[in-house]
């Protein structure tokens, strides 16, 4: 492997967990998220302008800061808004440059990305899940340690 492909392939075990139904289920651009292995989301609901569902029904109506019997949680849990931070189906050419560009993540700089791999409690659900719904492959430590390598590396993009 020639070293750009090797620069290029950091991105590839944070694009595998992005792929995930933990992270693709509030990540995809459908009009609702999603559940379980990527099936529609029952009740019916909407995403609402903010991502957090609407008046009538929202998100945090059943969704509480834990896991509850009823419904999965994690704190403030929402999803993006229509358009942002899409991971379901995104090339990961596509993805790694939405990802590393402040005027597309959110306007995380480097660190703050970083950080928010390590630290935001929706991205830690996703290994405190509840009883049966699987987990990444990999453990939260090993993806902070691969987007840590990949930003050290200046986000090298595959193509
Ligand atoms: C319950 C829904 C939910 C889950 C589950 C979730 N996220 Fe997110 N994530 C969000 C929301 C909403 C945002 C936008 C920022 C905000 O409003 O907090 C976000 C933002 C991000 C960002 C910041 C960059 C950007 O483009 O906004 C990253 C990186 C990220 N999530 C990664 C993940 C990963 C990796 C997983 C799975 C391990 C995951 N998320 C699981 C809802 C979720
Ligand atoms: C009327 C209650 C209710 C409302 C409102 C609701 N949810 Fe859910 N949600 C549930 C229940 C119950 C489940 C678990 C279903 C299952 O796995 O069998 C669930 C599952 C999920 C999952 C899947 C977790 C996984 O990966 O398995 C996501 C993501 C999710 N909801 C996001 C949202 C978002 C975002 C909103 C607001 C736009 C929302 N929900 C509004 C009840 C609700």
């Amino acid at each position: 492997m020639n070293a750009a492909r090797a620069q290029a392939g950091l991105f590839e075990p944070v694009f595998a967990v992005t792929q995930h139904p933990r992270c693709s289920n509030c990540h995809t651009d459908t009009a609702a998220p999603l559940q379980r292995d990527g099936r529609p989301h029952q009740p019916a609901v909407q995403r609402g302008d903010a991502g957090r569902g609407v008046a009538r029904l929202t998100c945090a109506s059943c969704h509480k800061d834990r896991n509850t019997v009823s419904a999965p949680g994690a704190p403030d849990w929402h999803m993006p808004k229509a358009g942002q931070a899409v991971f379901r189906n995104r090339p990961a050419g596509d993805l790694c440059r939405d990802l590393r560009d402040p005027q597309r993540n959110g306007g995380l700089q480097p660190e703050a990305l970083g950080r928010h791999f390590a630290e935001d409690p929706l991205i830690g659900w996703a290994w405190a899940p509840g009883v049966g719904r699987s987990q990444p492959a990999m453990d939260r430590a090993a993806l902070v340690a691969a987007v840590a390598a990949w930003l050290r590396a200046g986000a090298p993009c595959p193509d």
